[in-house]
């Protein structure tokens, strides 16, 4: 067990995976958990998350569910009570719900842009605000909010990608708003990493092969990438980092379209 976040008391949404294996949520858990970190894991599924914990478990890590669905005030307000009540603090807050939506303005219901709204952006918003004061009252926090690439590189997911640009925003004024709280507040843009989600929607290997090309690394992004970036985030190694949106994505936002990358949608 290392200690870059030992004794901090962490919350970290969306800390279940949709189908077997780990995604960003769930790696981020279990890294924070190995750094030290008592990790609160939020999942509108609770036997996701409970899957989460057995990992962290497994490897003599602390952590504690609460199921919840961070769309309700209710259900935010009750993820701070019972986190202040079992661990007395909050330190850390990971927002990592997001769902996709793709479409155009033209072709999509109006129902999609709202959940993926309501998902996405005030999700994001509702655990920010049940968790800001208790972490002022600490004397400070970090919190990262978990956007998406495709905020600056839109193709065909425009609900999804409207969100994300409004998940940039709201991270860089929560920037502002919270900083003489000593409350720091970024963004991680990941690339297409290969999540479960991703491996179960039957993605074959030259679409693999395809999505590693597409970065000037070469290689493919996995949801440990964007754990790891979180962990940087949320520890005392970035005391100085705020309203930052780190690409996460082994470069792919440099490339030029011309060189033909980008041949798939990107979350
Ligand atoms: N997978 C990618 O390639 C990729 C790329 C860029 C950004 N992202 C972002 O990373 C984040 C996580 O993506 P993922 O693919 O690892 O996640 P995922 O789809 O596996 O979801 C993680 C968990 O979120 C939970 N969840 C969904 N809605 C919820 C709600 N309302 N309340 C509580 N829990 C809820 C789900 O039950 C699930 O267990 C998202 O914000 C996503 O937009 C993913």
């Amino acid at each position: 067990m290392a200690d870059r976040l030992a004794g901090k008391v962490a919350i970290v949404s969306g800390a279940g995976s949709r189908a077997p294996g780990v995604g960003n949520g769930r790696a981020t858990a279990i890294l924070f958990a190995r750094e030290g970190a008592h990790v609160v894991l939020v999942d509108r599924v609770a036997e996701w998350a409970e899957q989460t914990l057995g990992m962290i478990a497994d490897e003599h890590g602390d952590a504690y569910v609460v199921e919840a669905d961070i769309t309700t005030a209710a259900d935010c307000q009750r993820v701070v009570d019972e986190t202040v009540k079992r661990y007395g603090r909050i330190d850390i807050l990971q927002n990592n719900v997001g769902i996709g939506g793709s479409g155009t303005v033209v072709d999509i219901t109006e129902d999609l842009w709202d959940q993926v709204m309501r998902v996405n952006v005030k999700g994001m918003m509702l655990m920010s605000r049940h968790v800001i004061p208790v972490m002022a009252a600490n004397g400070g926090g970090a919190i990262t909010n978990v956007s998406s690439i495709s905020s600056i590189r839109p193709r065909g997911l425009t609900p999804y990608t409207t969100s994300k640009g409004a998940v940039n925003a709201l991270t860089i004024a929560m920037a502002v708003d919270h900083a003489a709280q000593g409350i720091r507040v970024n963004a991680i843009l990941p690339g297409p990493v290969y999540t479960p989600m991703v491996a179960s929607s039957g993605m074959t290997e030259d679409q693999r092969a395809a999505r590693a090309k597409a970065s000037p690394l070469g290689t493919e992004g996995t949801p440990w990438d964007v754990a790891w970036a979180a962990v940087f985030l949320a520890s005392p190694e970035a005391r100085w980092v705020t309203g930052q949106l780190l690409c996460v994505d082994g470069g792919v936002t440099l490339m030029s379209p011309a060189r033909g990358v980008g041949d798939e949608p990107r979350r």
